[in-house]
């Protein structure tokens, strides 16, 4: 064997190896945010369906997250440690939109995994779900610096994410947590005081609008408020 091709098999090698060790990473991730089973799919099969998820939208999630690990749509990408996509079930009947990740989401590349994710795996619980069975994802995938709110601008440049999710993961009901997140959505500047509690439509999915979990962290009177709302979603599904 020549010192040329010898060189290029260690290469290949490498490559192969920092290949393997990414997957393994991304498995990981997705293991502790509670998902139990991967379904690997060449984009142009049609294994996503083979593999039992409704209409291949595992395949069409990791189509779209690739490209939104990449986004730099906006400044945020600069300060960013990881994109926080979202996560969950592709079946999810259920899905959480919140507003967007702070320094825990931004570090582990989950959504809702800090004091606030505490209390919305509580309430999700309550509802006699677990986490891997909704989806959970945020209007910003990237933290904006020092928690401060997301600004219209970040908005505009992310909100055709979550929109995409959405349209991919077609839930039977949205919960939308929170001022951001709800007004985002419904396209309206009503508060969320205003807001919650009352069925709304999004492309023909319904959505309920509620506090979101930081906030009943500072004003845990509300939490009955909340879990009035879910009562409702539960009813509806
Ligand atoms: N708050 C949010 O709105 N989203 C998260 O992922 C975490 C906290």
């Amino acid at each position: 064997m020549s010192y040329e091709l010898k060189r290029e098999l260690i290469q290949m090698d490498r490559a192969l190896y920092e290949i393997i060790g990414a997957i393994k990473a991304r498995i990981a991730l997705e293991r502790e945010s509670g998902v139990a089973e991967f379904i690997f799919a060449a984009p142009w099969a049609d294994a996503g369906r083979e593999a039992g998820s409704v209409d291949g939208k595992a395949v069409k999630l990791e189509a779209l997250r690739s490209e939104v690990l990449r986004c730099k749509r906006c400044d945020l990408a600069k300060t960013r440690t990881h994109v926080v996509f979202g996560a969950g079930s592709p079946d999810a009947k259920l899905m959480f939109v919140g507003e967007a990740p702070g320094g825990d989401e931004d570090l582990q590349g989950l959504p809702f995994v800090g004091r606030a994710g505490q209390l919305l795996t509580k309430i999700i619980e309550a509802m006699g779900l677990k986490r891997k069975d909704v989806y959970i994802a945020n209007i910003l995938k990237c933290r904006p610096p020092n928690n401060r709110a997301p600004l219209p601008t970040e908005i505009l440049a992310c909100e055709e994410n979550v929109r995409r999710q959405i349209e991919i993961l077609r839930p039977a009901v949205i919960v939308t947590l929170g001022k951001f997140a709800s007004q985002t959505l419904l396209k309206t500047e009503r508060p969320i005081s205003a807001l919650r509690g009352k069925f709304q439509e999004y492309e023909g999915i319904k959505v309920m609008p509620t506090f979101h979990p930081a906030y009943l962290l500072r004003n845990p009177g509300d939490k009955k408020l909340v879990w009035t709302d879910m009562q409702k979603v539960m009813k509806e599904l």
